[in-house]
């Protein structure tokens, strides 16, 4: 079965081709087709992800997308004649109706291309930022209406939880009850699974996410966005020349005996620690370092926490974050030592950002047995849409 997979959350445009075979949990994983359109470049300038300007970046960048993740996957076809039932260039209107351009491109694509190899496409209908999840919906759609390919929406934050589970080709067996910690820019959740379809959420922030607080605060320092693998980097070379501490941070709700967060306190704590100071380099890389290590101590004091309180059995981290080095490690080491026999998964840092990959692997996880597939008519992009109830 090979499945189109498509990602338009945030600020990666990304669309992938793969294989699966056998069924979900137990089968193995081909990708076929792999193409990411990152648009932190043009986000940089503001310092910040700008809904409207994401929309516009992911209809300019959707259609290559598609078009290079099929080459790569040898499913490119040009068209030898014409195609036999004709464009129906009213209801791609309909569908891309609040897209501008999005029709045209789509209808030209389908001049140019045959219909693709692929059984089913799997797209993120949310959470994330709505205007930008709709580029990818109506993309997803138009394609199911021109193709006739049944199209499956997926929560994205599933795809990260699936994402951490991929290991050569195949999902890493899983013993329950699991934990999955998921960090990114958007969210912050502890969720336990007690199966492979049942998500609970048991804490999460009350205010900013982990990758908000790595953001803003690397934008007090000076840092481009997005701030976390910069602010990383300064962290890393604090603790590498040892450098005094500038400041010493506090480690919020860390006693709080829940498995609530909240990080936008650090912000504040370290925006008044630089007010009205000219900071020097070595300062920034020890104050990256102490927010650095802040969060983990924080997060690591939660799961731990976590894992007592629900008799957990294996650890799952994913989002963004959960590419941070020092977090990655820390966790590591800590549950390697004290509790050896808990699994800790964590994603390859290439698939811990938002990749359409895991986009897949969602989509595949829903077709089990009979799957009707959406009407879709019925597909919406969700902002806020939860999985883990
Ligand atoms: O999952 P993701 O790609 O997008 C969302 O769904 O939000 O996560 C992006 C977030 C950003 O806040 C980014 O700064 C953070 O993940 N991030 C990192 C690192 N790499 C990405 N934070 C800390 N250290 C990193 N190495
Ligand atoms: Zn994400």
């Amino acid at each position: 079965m090979n499945i189109l997979s498509i990602e338009t959350s945030c600020d990666e445009t990304a669309i992938s081709v793969v294989r699966a075979d056998g069924s979900f949990p137990n089968a193995t994983y081909t990708i076929l087709g792999n193409a990411l359109w990152s648009q932190t470049d043009i986000h940089a300038e503001y310092g910040g992800v700008f809904p409207a300007l994401a929309k516009r970046e992911h209809i300019k960048t959707i259609i290559p997308m598609y078009t290079k993740a099929l080459a790569e996957a040898g499913m490119l076809h040009t068209r030898t004649e014409p195609p036999k039932t004709p464009l129906d260039t009213k209801r791609l209107n309909e569908i891309c109706n609040h897209e501008e351009g999005l029709a045209e491109a789509l209808a030209q694509l389908f001049e140019d291309y045959e219909k693709p190899a692929v059984d089913y496409i799997a797209v993120t209908n949310g959470p994330g930022l709505e205007p930008a999840l709709w580029v990818g919906v109506n993309t997803a759609i138009a394609l199911s209406t021109l193709f006739n390919i049944p199209v499956i929406p997926v929560n994205h934050m599933e795809g990260h939880v699936l994402a951490s589970l991929l290991e050569d080709g195949a999902l890493a067996s899983l013993a329950f009850p699991a934990l999955a910690l998921l960090i990114s820019g958007g969210h912050t959740e502890f969720v336990v699974m007690e199966s492979w379809d049942t998500y609970n959420k048991v804490g999460a922030t009350r205010d900013d996410a982990v990758g908000e607080a790595f953001d803003k605060v690397a934008r007090l320092l000076g840092l481009p966005y997005p701030g976390g693998p910069a602010l990383s980097k300064l962290a890393r070379i604090a603790r590498e020349r040892d450098l005094p501490r500038y400041t010493t941070l506090p480690r919020p709700m860390i006693n709080s005996h829940d498995l609530d967060t909240s990080f936008s306190g650090l912000k504040t704590a370290v925006r008044y620690a630089i007010a009205d100071k000219e900071i020097q380099d070595d300062d920034r890389h020890s104050i990256a370092r102490e927010f650095e290590e802040a969060v983990t101590d924080v997060l690591l004091a939660k799961t731990h926490t976590a894992v007592d309180q629900y008799g957990i059995q294996s650890l799952i981290i994913g989002g963004g974050v959960s590419a941070n080095t020092y977090i990655r490690s820390a966790f590591q080491d800590f549950f390697a030592r004290e509790y050896p026999k808990l699994k800790v998964h964590i994603p390859e840092p290439a698939l811990s950002t938002d990749n359409s990959i895991m986009i897949a692997l969602g989509g595949h996880a829903h077709i089990k047995n009979a799957y009707q597939p959406s009407e879709t008519s019925q597909i919406r992009a969700d902002g806020n849409l939860s999985f883990a109830k």
